[in-house]
């Protein structure tokens, strides 16, 4: 606690940083296409006065902050991950606000503005398309450190801290084809984020691999969704031979067991069932899912490590890409003859 209140008076802003800091990340009218906006920016002291519940007593005091871009809070991925960043940045000074990229509907204004605010000292990006447009808009006004992760694109020279997911997607495969399996359906969205897409060469990597040839493969496309995912299993039954079902992730995973299981069709008897994330419900579902485990929490953990360095001006140490590991649970099995 009291080394907690040690760092935290270092880094204290006197109430002329502060100003200056909102001044500076306010849009100039006409320039980030922000008019007016400066005019409703609150003082610097208030919006930097924290009050902090998990204290063990209630303090208020000011306080720096990190923010960070999801591109969802509805999967339990995201929450995760942001516990990891709280907990390191916390015991650094510092607090986080989550920006949840969904809620505004693609509107990147709304995100955009919100950080002009001037209390975050750093961003953190995790999720696709909004990506380039921050990235321009910071470089535009005062430039904010910031780190790439997950499903925020890639930005040449920009750090980022990755998951090693075209080992992840092979894990996959390989497990599959050990157990028999020929015929596949891959279900995920139309357009990947770059970690899924990198997940999803990493499949198609090793199928080639394999000698499994193309038309054994059919692409089933889904959105994000737990719903989608139900809905895909109809799709599947269809299709004749695929004893094999992959999934981009373990929300739609979940929700092919659950329409699998309504179409009355037995897991893994009928269909080989794989996730990707182990998501804290991944063995919570009947039967359990078989998944490629993400290291969430250090992922977490090393991503606000790495920004939290970028904004003191120390050298960050950017993890190699980290590990995956195949969980095998129930849900898969041997390949029915056919
Ligand atoms: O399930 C959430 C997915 O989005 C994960 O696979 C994670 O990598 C994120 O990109």
């Amino acid at each position: 606690m009291s080394m907690l209140r040690d760092r935290m008076s270092k880094i204290q802003y006197t109430e002329k940083e502060r100003n200056t800091r909102v001044r500076k990340n306010q849009f100039a009218a006409g320039k980030g296409g922000m008019a007016g906006y400066a005019k409703k920016s609150q003082p610097a002291k208030r919006m930097n006065d924290y009050l902090d519940l998990n204290d063990d007593a209630l303090v208020r005091y000011p306080n720096p902050s990190i923010g960070v871009v999801v591109p969802t809070l509805m999967n339990p991925f995201f929450p995760k991950m942001l516990s990891g960043i709280a907990e390191t940045a916390r015991i650094q000074g510092y607090y986080t606000e989550v920006f949840n990229a969904a809620q505004d509907g693609g509107d990147w204004t709304n995100l955009a503005a919100r950080f002009a605010q001037g209390r975050q000292q750093g961003l953190i990006l995790a999720a696709p398309k909004v990506t380039e447009k921050i990235v321009r808009l910071l470089a535009e006004t005062e430039p904010m450190p910031y780190v790439l992760t997950d499903q925020a694109d890639d930005v040449p020279g920009a750090l980022r801290v990755a998951v090693d997911d075209t080992t992840g997607g092979g894990l996959v495969v390989d497990h599959l084809v050990g157990l028999g399996h020929q015929r596949f359906a891959i279900v995920c969205p139309p357009q990947l984020p770059f970690n899924m897409a990198a997940r999803y060469r990493g499949y198609l990597d090793a199928l080639g691999r394999h000698g499994i040839p193309r038309n054994a493969v059919t692409y089933v496309s889904a959105p994000l969704t737990r719903e989608a995912g139900q809905t895909a299993a109809a799709r599947i039954v269809k299709l004749p031979g695929i004893t094999a079902i992959i999934t981009i992730n373990d929300d739609l995973a979940i929700g092919v067991l659950k329409g699998l299981h309504e179409l009355g069709k037995r897991i893994p008897h009928d269909y080989s069932v794989v996730g990707y994330d182990n998501t804290d419900l991944s063995n919570y579902v009947t039967p359990e899912l078989t998944t490629v485990n993400q290291p969430v929490m250090d992922l977490g953990h090393a991503v606000a490590d790495c920004l939290l360095a970028k904004i003191e001006r120390r050298e960050p140490a950017v993890p190699a890409t980290l590990p995956v590991e195949l969980v095998v649970r129930a849900s898969s099995g041997r390949a029915k003859l056919a």
